[in-house]
This record gives structure tokens, C-alpha cells and sequence, in this order.
């Protein structure tokens, strides 16, 4: 599994915005992977390396590439690409060796290669060189609603979403959400509101608030014939930190401390089946974050918050998050995201692998969540090619899996849901 050459390219995602992908190319076998890069990115994420001059509004990626096809590519010529966690420590000495680093973006792009290299090397499902054993898919968590940093609607809250528990397998959850999402398209259309889609492939309707948005996600689920709480969720991405300044919160016209924003969260909990509420408060509000127990009782998902880092996944567990989002772009290796991964499950955290806003047709997101026995996995809408990749991916996995697949839906509203 020697690796013999990697190249590095830039080429667009899903926002038309410059992206890296590598491809590694082994004695026995040959991968490429591109990066994935978010909109509303959070400050103590690893830091992608964008050209920051005239050409793609300073959003270029032409150094990032160029550290690929050079530095990159004579450090790890030679490694074995089997051994993920000795390329990932070459790549993060390399980063550090270079001022500003090579960029996030650089180094995801050749650590998932060689993960995928590998995994061709030895004949084997990507999902499997994490876990040999994995049965389990996750429950996807299908954002309906765009708004916030992901849409150019009225609506303050980004990602408002459904999660179809009560069903037996991956597939039947998938068609439910999907008829779901069909079923709003018909609701938005009779209303006049606008079938305009947002970042993630989800509707971004001309409507107010989140409560609309809530209201309407209820309406599509009755209308698809489906029992809203007992066969499909809601949850919620607040992403608060874009409606945190200085110390208060700004929701609807209204100027809030981190207190009066967990009433509201309270008031909505008794008013619609939320299994989850992500980034509830901004991603360094830790005294926010502690009230959430008390207020917020339904999965407390950390993001911004947590940023893929094992440190501080460990410290979001003891400030009242019982879930954590892993974006391996956000910690830069493969090796990192899955310390991260690691750090949740000592910790009790449940896993949601997700992945970005500008996303790529990429698919190995689906394999990482199903190898890390993620309970969940966020992909956007069941539309827009970059998004269904994914949702494709774990059916194709599912497939395989044949008799033996476990989706843990049930046992989840069982136990109530993110809420570990
Ligand atoms: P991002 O949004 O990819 O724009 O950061 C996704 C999220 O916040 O979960
Ligand atoms: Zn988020």
C-alpha cells in the first residue's frame, strides 16, 4: 500500500465556490477525495487556507493545491498509505512546520484520499476499515427549511429539520422524509410562498420566523401521511453564534440574554416534537450552554461549540451537551475526527456525522458515520445531487448489509431521542 504519487487539484462545490481534491495513488490502488467547506464556520475550527486575492472574490484555493502537489507529496511518497494515522501525523508536521499552515482543506483532502486508497488497497468497503463489524446505519437528519447564513429568506434560525425515527429500516426512513419533503414543495406552492431552495437543498420560504417553519414541517409530515413525534421528528440547527454580538442574543427583532433564549427553546419544546436542538447558544457561550439541561430538555447537539476537537468535546459533555456534530473538515485529519469520535463516546455524547454547506458529490461522510456507529447522520435535503450522494451511499451500504442491517430509529424515540 505504498504510496507512490499524490496530486492535488481545485475543483468547485456545490456553491460554485474553489475546493481542494487529492488524489493519492498507491502501488495497489488509487483514491481521490475532495473537501467539503462551511458558510457558517466556527472560530476554533482548523482553518482552510483560501488565496485571500482577486481571482474568485479571495476564495482561491491555488496555494492549498500547490501545497499538495509539492510539500504534500514529498513528505508522504514512500508511506504507507494503510497506516492513516502515521500519514495524519506527517501532515499535521508539515502544517506546522509552515506559516500560516498548509490549510485545513489541504490536508483533509490527502488524509481521506489515503484513507480511500487504502480501503481499494485492500479490497474493502471504506466503512469497514473503521469497523469491521458495523450493522448500523444511521438516522438521517433531513434539513426541509433553510435559513440563516444558507438561505436569502427572513428566517433567522438555519436549519430546521425532520428525523424520521418510527420506521423499521434506512430505506422506508429515507422514503417517509422524502415524501415529507415533496409534500412541503405542494404546501409552499398553494401558499405562494417560494420553492426556492437554500444551500442544503432544504425550501427557503418567504416566511418570518421559526415557528412558521416548524408549523409548516408538521403540515408536510401530517399531509405525507406520516404521525409527526411518533414517525418523524423536528430538530433544529440554531447555529446561535450568528445571533450572538456582545453578549445578547437577536431573534425575531427581539434583543435576548442566553436565559431568555432557553425559555423560548423551553416554549417551543412544549408546542412541537423536537428531538434535538443544535448549537442552542454561541460556540464560546459555555454559561449559556449550562443552562440547557434545565430549559432545553430534549438531544442538546454541540457544533460550533465543539469544532471536531476532542478537547473540547470532553468539555461540552460537562456543560450539558448530550451530542456532538463531527465534521472532519473542521479538525483537518481523518486521525483527529476520529479522536474526536472517541472523545464523545467516553464521554456519552451521541455522534452526528455531518456534512457542509459547500458540500462535493463525494460520499465518504456516509462511510466514516456508518464505521463510527454514528446514531445519525446530517446531509441536507433528499434533493441536489452533493446532498442525495450521501443518502445514496448508506443505501447502497444498507444493501449490503442485507438481513443483518440495524437501524436504531426506534430504540432512539424509545430512549428519546438525541437526548443520550
Ligand atoms: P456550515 O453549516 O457547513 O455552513 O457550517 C452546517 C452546520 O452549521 O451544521
Ligand atoms: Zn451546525
Amino acid at each position: 500500500m505504498k504510496i507512490i504519487g499524490v496530486t492535488g487539484r481545485m475543483v468547485l462545490d456545490s456553491r460554485g465556490v474553489p475546493t481542494v481534491e487529492a488524489t493519492v495513488r498507491c502501488e495497489k490502488g488509487s483514491a481521490t477525495a475532495a473537501v467539503p467547506a462551511g458558510t457558517s464556520t466556527g472560530r476554533h475550527e482548523a482553518k482552510e487556507l483560501r488565496d485571500g486575492d482577486e481571482r474568485w472574490n479571495g476564495q482561491g484555493v491555488k496555494k492549498a493545491v500547490s501545497h499538495v502537489n509539492v510539500e504534500i507529496a514529498h513528505a508522504v511518497q514512500g508511506m504507507d498509505a494503510a497506516d492513516q494515522t502515521a500519514v495524519d501525523a506527517k501532515l499535521l508536521e508539515l502544517d506546522a512546520s509552515k506559516k500560516p499552515g498548509l490549510g485545513a482543506n489541504a490536508l483533509l483532502a490527502v488524509s481521506v484520499a489515503t484513507f480511500l486508497a487504502a480501503a481499494r488497497g485492500k479490497r474493502k468497503e471504506p466503512w469497514r476499515l473503521l469497523d469491521e463489524d458495523a450493522k448500523r446505519l444511521p438516522v438521517p437528519m433531513l434539513n426541509l427549511i433553510n435559513g440563516g447564513a444558507h438561505a436569502r429568506n427572513g428566517l433567522e434560525v438555519q436549519e430546521c429539520m425532520v428525523v424520521p425515527l418510527g420506521f423499521d429500516t434506512f430505506s422506508e426512513a429515507l422514503r417517509a422524509a422524502t415524501e415529507t419533503y415533496h409534500a412541503l414543495g405542494g404546501i409552499l406552492e398553494e401558499r405562494n410562498l417560494g420553492t426556492a431552495v437554500g444551500l442544503e437543498g432544504g425550501f427557503s420560504p418567504q416566511i418570518e420566523n421559526h415557528h412558521e417553519a416548524l408549523d409548516l414541517l408538521v403540515q408536510a409530515i401530517e399531509r405525507a401521511k406520516y404521525r409527526p413525534g411518533e414517525q418523524i421528528g423536528l430538530a433544529l440547527d440554531v447555529a446561535a453564534t450568528e445571533l450572538y454580538n456582545e453578549g445578547a442574543y437577536k431573534l425575531t427583532g427581539h434583543t435576548m440574554t442566553a436565559e431568555q433564549l432557553a425559555i423560548e427553546y423551553e416554549s417551543l419544546l412544549q408546542q412541537y416534537p423536537l428531538v434535538s436542538v443544535e448549537d442552542p447558544f454561541a460556540e464560546d457561550d459555555w454559561d449559556g450552554w449550562r443552562t440547557t439541561p434545565d430549559r432545553v430538555r430534549t438531544g442538546r447537539i454541540a457544533d460550533d461549540l465543539t469544532v471536531t476537537d476532542a478537547k473540547r468535546i470532553e468539555r461540552a459533555a460537562g456543560s450539558g451537551a448530550t451530542g456532538v456534530i463531527i465534521k472532519p473538515n473542521q479538525n483537518g485529519t481523518l486521525t483527529g475526527a476520529n479522536a474526536a469520535v472517541s472523545a464523545a463516546r467516553q464521554s456519552g455524547l451521541t455522534v452526528v456525522a455531518s456534512h457542509r454547506s459547500g458540500e462535493t458529490t463525494d460520499g465518504w461522510i456516509a462511510d466514516l458515520a456508518v464505521g463510527w456507529g454514528a446514531e445519525f447522520v446530517k446531509a441536507g435535503a433528499p434533493a441536489r445531487g452533493e446532498r442525495v450522494a450521501k443518502y445514496n451511499r448508506l443505501l447502497a451500504i444498507e444493501q449490503a448489509f442485507g438481513s443483518q442491517a440495524v437501524y436504531p430509529g426506534p430504540k432512539l424515540l424509545a430512549e428519546g431521542g438525541t437526548d443520550a
